[in-house]
């Protein structure tokens, strides 16, 4: 199976198709944004640490983030099937230790999928839904410097992801689900990619012994 980032803008709709590719590939969903939402609700240390930095919409420091999403690649057996990372990595040293991580445990990133959406929309569906639902970093202010800091500190990384070749860009304008029939034919590359290295695999050995 196959493990992608969904990378996008605040609000590009990440979570809105990781949801459909669970539904659809069976695949773990890792989102850092609701792991750090879980532990400010449940009112933990890390959640006052996170808290103190999500209401500013600024980003949780590397070192810290990349010991939570250790933490939930070893304590998730389900991860071994394939995971959407949402909201992770977002700066450079994020990517290097998640490539890092991936191959202690055995795996690989097959792919990063980038929802390209334009800030306005961005804007105009974040304060839409903190309207309708309350996420308290969808407030003017917060979306402000969410945005800011995803253009200085998280956009760096397409670059350096399409200077690998692994960079795949998305049209993230209009219909859910027609944005999601585009994310299925990358999708299809990499798992189809996956089974044929499997099998090139198992020819090779089968002829060593
Ligand atoms: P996180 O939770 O990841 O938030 P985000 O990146 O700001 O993105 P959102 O969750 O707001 O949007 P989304 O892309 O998931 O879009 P969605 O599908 O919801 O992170 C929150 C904070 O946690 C960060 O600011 C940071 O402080 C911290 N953090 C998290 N990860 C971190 C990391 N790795 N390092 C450091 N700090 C980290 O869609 C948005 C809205 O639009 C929804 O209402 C949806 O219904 C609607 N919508 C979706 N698709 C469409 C469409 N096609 N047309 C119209 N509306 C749509
Ligand atoms: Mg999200």
């Amino acid at each position: 199976m196959a493990n992608i980032v969904l990378f996008g803008g605040p609000g590009s709709g990440k979570g809105t198709q990781s949801a459909k590719i669970i539904d659809r590939y069976g695949l773990y969903h890792i989102s850092t944004g609701e792991v750090l939402r879980d532990h400010i609700a449940r009112g933990t240390e890390l959640g006052k640490t996170a808290d103190s930095y999500i209401s500013k919409g600024q980003l949780i420091p590397d070192d810290l983030m990349v010991d939570i999403l250790a933490d939930v690649l070893d304590k998730t057996q389900e991860a071994k099937k394939g995971v959407v990372f949402d909201g992770f990595p977002r700066t450079v040293p994020q990517a290097i230790a998640l490539d890092r991580m991936l191959a202690d445990r055995g795996m690989k990133l097959d792919g990063v999928l980038g929802l390209e959406v334009p800030d306005e929309e961005l804007v105009s569906r974040m304060l839409a839904r903190g309207k309708e639902t309350g996420r308290a970093d969808d407030n003017p202010e917060t979306i402000k410097n969410r945005l800011a800091v995803y253009h200085q500190q998280t956009q760096p990384l397409r670059s350096h992801y399409e200077s690998q070749g692994r960079y795949h860009a998305v049209d993230g304008m209009g219909d859910v689900d027609r944005i999601f029939s585009r994310i299925m034919e990358h999708l299809d590359t990499f798992t189809k990619a996956d089974a044929e290295s499997v099998a090139d695999a198992t020819m090779s050995s089968g002829s060593e012994g």
